[in-house]
């Protein structure tokens, strides 16, 4: 009975022993860091690359915007600048021609204009009728700012008290374009 007992107690030890080793291997191989230790050491380059690869993204995106920031800038400063000699040309056209836009006839087409239009009933170029002439016109106005704006207002309105004491009547028969052309021409009368 003793060796009996002794042998059930030993062969239960055994039994006992080995489903501990066999337990305590069972978990060794499931929660072995074999894995983990063997993707650890190719992750890390695979993230640095990517991470480089991020990284160097971000500057150019950086660099891009900046560069669009200075084009931007860039463009704008032009179109101010644009800006600023197209109203500084209009201010010089509008200096010389006297706040009117139109292009000047010559003098032959002027004076036609001037006789179907009725003026040379009562203006000549060189001598008083019964308006002043044209050429005492140009010495009066000469230098005058917005002189041709002026004497066009008064060919289409008409004027009084500058050159006697006739008026001149209105002349509905010109246009604004008309009037600013025949104010140029007689401006330019020497
Ligand atoms: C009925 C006569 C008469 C007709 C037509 C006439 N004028 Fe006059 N014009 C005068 C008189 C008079 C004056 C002077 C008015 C004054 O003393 O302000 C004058 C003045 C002017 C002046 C000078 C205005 C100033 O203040 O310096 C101009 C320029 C002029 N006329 C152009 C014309 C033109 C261009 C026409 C044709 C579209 C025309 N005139 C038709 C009688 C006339």
């Amino acid at each position: 009975m003793k060796m009996q007992k002794s042998s059930f107690l030993l062969a239960t030890l055994l039994a006992v022993a080995l489903t501990a080793c066999g337990k305590s291997d069972e978990p060794a191989p499931v929660a072995a860091p074999a894995p983990p230790p063997a993707v650890q050491p190719a992750t890390p380059p695979q993230v640095t690359v990517a991470e480089r690869v991020e990284q160097a993204a971000e500057a150019t995106a950086e660099a891009a915007e900046e560069a669009a920031d200075a084009a931007t800038a860039a463009v704008a400063q032009a179109a101010d600048a644009v800006e600023e000699a197209a109203s500084a040309a209009v201010e010089s056209a509008t200096q010389t021609q006297g706040g009117t836009d139109v292009a000047p006839l010559s003098a032959v087409e002027a004076e036609n204009l001037a006789k179907a239009k009725n003026c040379m009933a009562c203006h000549a170029l060189d001598r008083k009728l019964v308006g002043p002439s044209y050429k005492e016109v140009a010495e009066k106005r000469a230098g005058e700012d917005g002189a041709v704006a002026i004497l066009a207002e008064k060919i289409q309105k008409g004027g009084s008290g500058v050159y006697g004491p006739v008026p001149m009547p209105p002349n509905p028969q010109v246009n604004a374009q008309e009037a600013a052309q025949l104010a140029q021409w007689i401006l330019s009368i020497q």
